[in-house]
């Protein structure tokens, strides 16, 4: 007998993905996260790598600064060019972190991957080819902000809730589990609109990376002047507690 693989929330319904992680509420935290690394970097031109359905791209844009998103997702970016495809300075495109094409080379003052995207390449020779890509698609001088999970501080197997969503008759709720270095995201999402009630459970997988081993890449992919922070506002310095590890290096 073969088991079929589960398509994953983001295959079926990725054009609810602003609905899923409220899009409209994440814009006004993420607004203030991008006005910060603007002020730090003052980047005239950015590549958002892992801009899903667009909004960081769309923020980094909406302030001037030329900018490119691109995602694995061809779902993710249909979206995000529905979402936010009219603006001169921003274009999105589907390319995978391991692969990203030569003519990005040299090009950009600034690579973001933010919310943990990086967990999306699965292992630590995927990392190294993503990392070499960011480097490559760097101008010399250049800066790097990879913003990750540090999942040290989840106590391992214990599930947490993330915020419960709803748009109209469908209501999604989020929940993630750490097992060792995976990290499982669960959503339930339920649709009111027919009768009974259709319910759908996902189970997406993420293999995480811990500090030393991202720093270690960093350092063998060329990076330089590697710092730790706990936000992107790269104010707070990282503990072995902060939830998030962002980490800031520079092409030399
Ligand atoms: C958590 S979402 C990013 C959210 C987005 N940065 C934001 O702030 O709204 C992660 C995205 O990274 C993308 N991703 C994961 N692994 C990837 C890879 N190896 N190459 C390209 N995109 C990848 C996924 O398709 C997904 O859309």
């Amino acid at each position: 007998m073969s088991l079929k693989r589960q398509k994953s929330f983001f295959e079926i319904y990725a054009h609810e993905y602003d609905f899923l992680t409220n899009a409209a509420n994440r814009k006004v935290a993420h607004k203030k996260e991008v006005d910060a690394l603007i002020d730090i970097y003052n980047p005239q031109t950015v590549l958002d790598a892992g801009c899903a359905s667009g909004l960081t791209s769309m923020l980094f844009a909406e302030s001037g600064v030329t900018t490119k998103g691109i995602d694995k997702s061809s779902p993710m970016i249909k979206m995000a060019k529905n979402n936010y495809g009219d603006k001169s300075n921003l274009s999105y495109q589907i390319a995978s972190f391991e692969k990203l094409p030569k003519s990005f080379h040299h090009k950009f003052d600034l690579v973001v991957c933010l919310a943990n995207s990086i967990s999306g390449v699965g292992s630590l020779h995927n990392l190294s080819l993503a990392l070499k890509g960011f480097y490559n698609s760097l101008k010399p001088g250049g800066s790097l902000v990879l913003q990750a999970l540090n999942y040290i501080s989840i106590v391992d197997g214990e599930i947490l809730p993330i915020r419960a969503t709803q748009h109209e008759n469908l209501y999604y709720q989020r929940f993630s589990e750490r097992k060792g270095k995976r990290l499982y995201v669960y959503v339930n999402r339920l649709d009111i609109s027919t009768n009974p009630p259709n319910s759908e459970m996902f189970r997406h997988e993420f293999e995480n990376f811990t500090p030393p081993e991202l720093v270690a890449a960093l350092k063998k992919n060329g990076f330089k002047k590697i710092n730790k922070y706990s936000d992107l506002f790269l104010k707070k310095k990282f503990g072995k507690t902060s939830r998030d590890l962002v980490l800031t290096a520079i092409k030399s």
